[in-house]
């Protein structure tokens, strides 16, 4: 709680210097849009009942004056009367807050190969169900590292769905709810085949793209599948770094990605490096086996390939990626804008079965910010 030092207004700006010394500076047509009344909030779910139509286009402020501890603001020239909770006023000033921002690069943790000799974010799954503190620590791995591994999860045919419901909802696919990863004859996707696989995101040709996946390891007797993690977000940094006109070229150059089978054809135009009204990163692709025809200016073409060629060389770099085996009964949840994936090549001899499946990222986000609340 801050308790307001002063105020002071003119007819188009309300001024407060709180308590601790910071200054709010809020204009008459945002409180006015603001205006928390019943006549204007829905009190039972806070939502706004009035359009910006319904609003006056330059509404004043003609009276201001503290009551009871609430701010009483009384606006011309419609004479609407407003009370604001000081507190409300505090959190949601945008002099001193922050836009809510839980997707961008900001406000994640990067990470390189050698970021996780403590070991790995890892959770055993019966606790992860149990305990809200587990679950929520899980998820933030998610939200701050863009992975977490999941231990002793029940080896069991579509176990992949049930953790799914544990905190969102399947994301259900031309695959079906969930997929299968073994070995195919006639496979219609090279992941159902024993070959290495680079380091990739999952379905760029989906408009949107799913924002997470899931894959749960029911068997693992072959040599090689290690698999391969490796922060996109990191790798967009690099090359903004090393050099920002390659940067620029794969977030303003938007290109077309594509999957065609017999049932599907799928298409998309997206960027590579995707950006905010700030300039963040907040997706990223790379998918070499469903690129589809690069379109593009002519000039741009050979401007394009280079940056192109220099962020597929950064996403080659050992040193960024971290490297295990997925054991049976082990699941990997990784944010499907952010965290590519990759396989080694793995031999005929034995078996390698894992189950996939995808979900979205608000579900996620919004069972972690519930469980913050309640804890
Ligand atoms: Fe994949």
């Amino acid at each position: 709680m801050n308790r307001i030092r002063h105020f002071s207004h003119d007819s188009e700006e309300l001024t407060i210097v709180w308590e601790d010394a910071s200054q709010s500076q809020l204009q008459a047509i945002w409180l006015r849009d603001h205006c928390q009344m019943p006549a204007s909030r829905n009190p039972d779910n806070g939502q706004r009942l009035l359009n910006i139509t319904d609003i006056p286009q330059d509404p004043c402020i003609d009276r201001v004056s503290l009551e009871d501890g609430r701010l009483v603001i009384e606006f011309r020239p419609d004479g609407h009367r407003s009370e604001f909770d000081p507190d409300w006023l505090y959190e949601n000033c945008y002099s001193l807050n922050q836009q809510h921002d839980d997707r961008s690069e900001i406000n994640k943790i990067l990470w390189s190969g050698d970021s996780f000799q403590q070991g790995l974010p890892r959770y055993a799954y019966d606790v992860f169900c149990a305990q809200r503190g587990s679950r929520r620590a899980a998820l933030q791995a998610v939200s701050d590292y863009g992975f977490v591994l999941l231990d002793a999860v029940p080896c069991e045919d579509g176990q992949v769905l049930k953790v799914i419901e544990q905190f969102g909802y399947v994301r259900e696919t031309n695959y079906g709810p969930f997929f299968e990863v073994r070995t195919k004859v006639e496979p219609n996707n090279l992941a159902y085949t024993n070959l290495g696989l680079g380091c990739h995101l999952d379905n760029p040709y989906r408009d949107p793209v799913p924002g997470l996946q899931l894959l749960h390891c029911l068997e693992s007797s072959t040599a090689g599948g290690e698999s391969i993690l490796q922060d996109g977000f990191m790798a967009a940094r690099i090359l903004r770094d090393e050099d920002p006109q390659h940067f620029a070229m794969l977030s303003q150059h938007w290109i077309n990605f594509r999957f065609r089978d017999d049932a599907a054809d799928l298409r998309s135009r997206v960027p590579f490096i995707e950006t905010n009204d700030l300039g963040a990163v907040i997706k990223v692709r790379f998918n070499n086996r469903s690129i589809d025809t690069i379109n593009l200016p002519p000039a741009v073409i050979r401007p394009f390939y280079a940056a192109y060629r220099h962020y597929a060389e950064i996403l080659e770099r050992e040193e960024l990626q971290t490297v295990f085996k997925l054991q049976p009964g082990e699941l990997m949840l990784f944010d499907n804008t952010r965290i590519l994936h990759a396989r080694k090549a793995y031999s005929a001899a034995g078996s390698r079965h894992l189950q996939g499946a995808y979900s979205d990222l608000d579900g996620l986000y919004s069972s972690l910010r519930t469980l913050e609340t309640a804890s």
